[in-house]
């Protein structure tokens, strides 16, 4: 019996596989706050919420997801202390490297979102072999938002459109949505069913401005460190109680 399935049967809850969320998208905060509160260093915070990262990727596999991102760094995370900044991009790039093989172990495809240039050369190198070496895995993918802003990418993507029209290779009126939706990083995935917020806060902090508009919220106030596969789950069922609507009329379930 697998984790999922275990915590399933102990809860006695029957997921409705019908109505599975394909692509979570979760905002993983509350790190800081898990380590002072312990009287730890921010950074290792950083490091325990690393952990998460690898049960709840592992778990989403579990469940059958397409897709999960999870916002890693933002484009105003830069504004922190120097040494936090530098703790997180070792962080990220160790994690990248020493999860090649359990990503192949869940058929994990590694995806990237974010501006990737202003990243550290190593941290480059890394993202480019790891995507490289999972690319033909078929499971999950698993898309790390590093440096990753919403406004950002809307703004490259019209700057790319742009391009494109003066170029002459698109007329202005044929930019339709499913146009610039393949433009942003995150081209190729469907759009977040659910976006979770770990550590209370009620906002989206530049988070996927343009794929979230028709998810489901959930927010947590547990701190992402402390975030467990049954969390996840209690989502779900959550999500699977929701009436989407899409601006549309709907009876109510
Ligand atoms: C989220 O945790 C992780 C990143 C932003 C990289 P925080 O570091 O923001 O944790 P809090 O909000 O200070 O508790
Ligand atoms: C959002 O968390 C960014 C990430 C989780 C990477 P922040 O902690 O940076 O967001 P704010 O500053 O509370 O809005
Ligand atoms: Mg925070």
């Amino acid at each position: 019996m697998t984790g999922v399935e275990q915590i399933l049967k102990d809860k006695g809850i029957i997921l409705n596989r019908e109505g599975m969320p394909r692509h979570i998208a979760i905002i993983m905060d509350g790190n800081g706050r898990w380590a002072t509160g312990r009287g730890m260093p921010r950074a290792l915070g950083h490091t325990q919420g690393y952990l998460t990262v690898r049960t709840i990727s592992h778990a989403a596999c579990e469940l059958g997801l397409d897709a999960l991102t999870l916002y890693a760094f933002s484009t105003e995370n830069w504004r922190r202390p120097k040494e936090e900044v530098d703790a997180l991009m070792a962080l990220i790039e160790k994690a990248m490297r020493d999860e090649v093989p359990s990503y192949h172990r869940d058929n994990i495809r590694l995806m990237v979102s974010g501006c990737l240039q202003e990243l550290p050369q190593s941290l480059q190198n890394t993202i480019a072999e790891v995507t490289r070496e999972t690319s033909k895995n078929t499971g999950l993918v698993v898309n790390l938002a590093i440096n990753y802003g919403g406004r950002r990418e809307i703004l490259e993507a019209a700057r790319e459109a742009a391009k494109h029209a003066c170029a002459g290779e698109i007329e202005p009126a044929e930019i339709t949505e499913e146009y610039f939706s393949g433009l942003l990083y995150t081209r190729g995935l469907p759009d977040p069913d659910l976006l979770i917020r770990t550590a209370g806060e009620l906002r989206v902090s530049n988070f996927l401005l343009w794929q979230i508009a028709y998810s489901e919220l959930w927010v947590t106030e547990t701190l992402w460190p402390d975030f467990e596969p049954a969390d996840l789950i209690d989502a779900i069922m959550d999500y699977q109680k929701r009436t989407r609507k899409f601006g549309k009329v709907v009876q109510a379930k």
